[in-house]
């Protein structure tokens, strides 16, 4: 009995472990400027879970046209900038989407709560809610992708509730709960809202914006060689295309002549730089800059 059970387990974790080892050596010999690491945790899923989980929508050019897009420049932006260290105890930390495709819901709450701290000089610091869009939001598409100008658009005209009021529970089962209308416990809604929404691109854009007032949301094509990103700085380098994927950009660095974005990604703290990767900047690499959208919050009536 349990011999056999050491060599189903045994089974389990040599199918798995091989599938990805091929593209991480490659990776690694290319010395492209990052390390790569056979992250398990997709090696498991099937080819349905991964299209799942990055079906998110690449807003087309036009939906930028639709709205106002901010060109604001400083004229001497820093060679580096990390919002946790000029707004403390206002940037949020590391969520985990799990099964749930829910990328474009959890850095769009994520930036709108890290600028509600910093536009009220940290006098509302509510952490909000990416399960009330995954559930009510019927512009996006639960657990299966969504639109980032659409999860803005949500932010604006609905809002979200707190976690603690609505907290995450699509990450085991990957499906999307039923739209509630109070919290958990029982207790009436109290709603935080974006005061617009915009677009920012152009490289100078989007530090300034970040510099100004925090986080962004952005969009990017994603390959098999982000998901067994370990450390460094990400540019693409071998894999298929997979999908999109979404995170939360917080500032930026530089590091041996290299400009890159400190991003937070939404799987959990064992991927990546606890939580956060480094990704290429300045060459909009796999278009990470060329989908950015942001907003104000609303901090009164
Ligand atoms: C935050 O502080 C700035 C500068 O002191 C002030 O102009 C602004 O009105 C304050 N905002 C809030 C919401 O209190
Ligand atoms: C979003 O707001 C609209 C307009 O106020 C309202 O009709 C709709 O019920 C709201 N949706 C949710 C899920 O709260
Ligand atoms: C219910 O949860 C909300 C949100 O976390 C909280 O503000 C409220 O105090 C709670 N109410 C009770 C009765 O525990």
């Amino acid at each position: 009995m349990k011999l056999s059970l050491l060599i189903f387990l045994f089974l389990i974790i040599t199918v798995f472990s091989g599938r990805y080892e091929e593209l991480v050596n490659q990776i690694n010999a290319a010395n492209a400027g990052w390390i790569s690491k056979e992250n398990l945790e997709f090696s498991k899923k099937t080819d349905e879970d991964l299209k799942r989980l990055f079906n998110l929508k690449i807003d087309p050019p036009e939906n930028f046209e639709k709205t106002k897009i901010r060109r604001e420049k400083l004229t001497d932006p820093p060679a580096n900038f990390d919002a946790r260290e000029a707004w403390p105890g206002c940037i949020g930390g590391i969520s985990d989407e799990g099964k749930c495709g829910s990328s474009w819901a959890i850095p769009a709450v994520e930036a709108l709560s890290d600028r509600l701290c910093i536009e009220s000089n940290s006098t509302i610091k509510v952490r909000l809610s990416p399960q009330f869009l995954v559930d009510c939001d019927s512009y996006n598409f639960g657990c299966n992708g969504g639109w980032l100008y659409a999860a803005w658009q949500f932010l604006t005209s609905n809002g979200s509730v707190s976690i603690d009021c609505y907290p995450y529970t699509s990450g085991g089962s990957g499906e999307p709960g039923l739209c509630r209308n109070t919290c958990t416990n029982g207790s009436d809604f109290s709603f935080y809202f974006a005061n617009d929404f915009y677009g920012v691109w152009e490289v100078y854009w989007i530090m300034t914006e970040i510099y100004l007032r925090g986080s962004i949301q952005s969009a990017f094509t994603i390959f098999e060689d982000f998901l067994h990103y370990s450390s460094g700085i990400y540019s693409h380098v071998a894999g298929n295309e997979i999908g999109g994927h979404s995170l939360r950009i917080i500032g930026w660095g530089v590091d041996n002549g290299v400009d890159y974005w400190i991003c937070a990604n939404s799987w959990g703290t064992s991927w990546g730089i606890n939580g956060y990767a480094n990704i290429l900047k300045g060459f909009n690499e796999c278009g990470i800059e060329t989908t950015i959208v942001t907003g104000h919050p609303k901090v009164a009536n």
